[in-house]
């Protein structure tokens, strides 16, 4: 049985539902599982864990600065534990942009930090219309007017493949 803790960097919680649910398959594969929130003061030991997953959603093309200051304050232990990285985008709705190697962000990412996760997925996000103030609601229509998306103002849409997040828990729960 290993301590898996699950950190995430989210703005409206569509992450760390994300989280849950991963946390849920440890649980179920017998592991012990424990949720973090990463914010820009937070500050938490990793030491007495023995994998570590860390979840970030992207906000206007990237992922939050926290989670970049986050990395590279634990890199070490990160290199040295079983360690994965997933990221939730819009963008990754479309089957061809939603791996490490095709999704914009996460190359850009990756490339931006020494730390190399033994695992990286990317999920798609979810588009919550009504909870978004005018300006947030405003833009991001408009880019997914420009991407083909949907634009419905009074709509929710969400993008997240469950079955891969299932996939990605038993991957999590049994890589070493
Ligand atoms: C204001 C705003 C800006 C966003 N910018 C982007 C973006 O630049 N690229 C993208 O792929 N998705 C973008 N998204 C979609 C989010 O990544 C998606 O809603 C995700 O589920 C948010 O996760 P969170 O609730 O954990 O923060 C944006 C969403 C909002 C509301």
């Amino acid at each position: 049985m290993a301590h898996i803790v699950f950190v995430y960097s989210t703005v409206d919680g569509h992450t760390l539902e994300i989280c849950e649910r991963l946390r849920q398959v440890a649980l179920r594969e017998g592991h012990q599982a424990s949720l973090q929130e990463l914010t820009a003061d937070s500050e938490f030991d990793l030491e007495p864990f023995d994998r570590i997953v860390i979840g970030a959603s992207v906000r206007y093309g990237k992922h939050r600065p926290d989670v970049t200051r986050f990395i590279n304050e634990n890199v070490n232990k990160l290199q040295t534990t079983s360690s994965a990285f997933f990221s939730v985008n819009a963008v990754a709705r479309k089957p061809e942009k939603c791996e490490a190697n095709s999704n914009p962000y996460v190359k850009k990412f990756l490339e931006g930090i020494t730390w190399k996760p033994s695992l990286v997925a990317i999920f798609g996000g979810k588009i919550d219309y009504p909870v978004y103030r005018f300006w947030d609601k405003t833009i991001i229509r408009f880019i997914m007017w420009m991407m083909g998306g949907p634009t419905d103002p009074n709509s929710t849409f969400d993008f997240t493949n469950w079955e891969k997040v299932d996939a990605f828990g038993h991957e999590i729960s049994t890589f070493q």
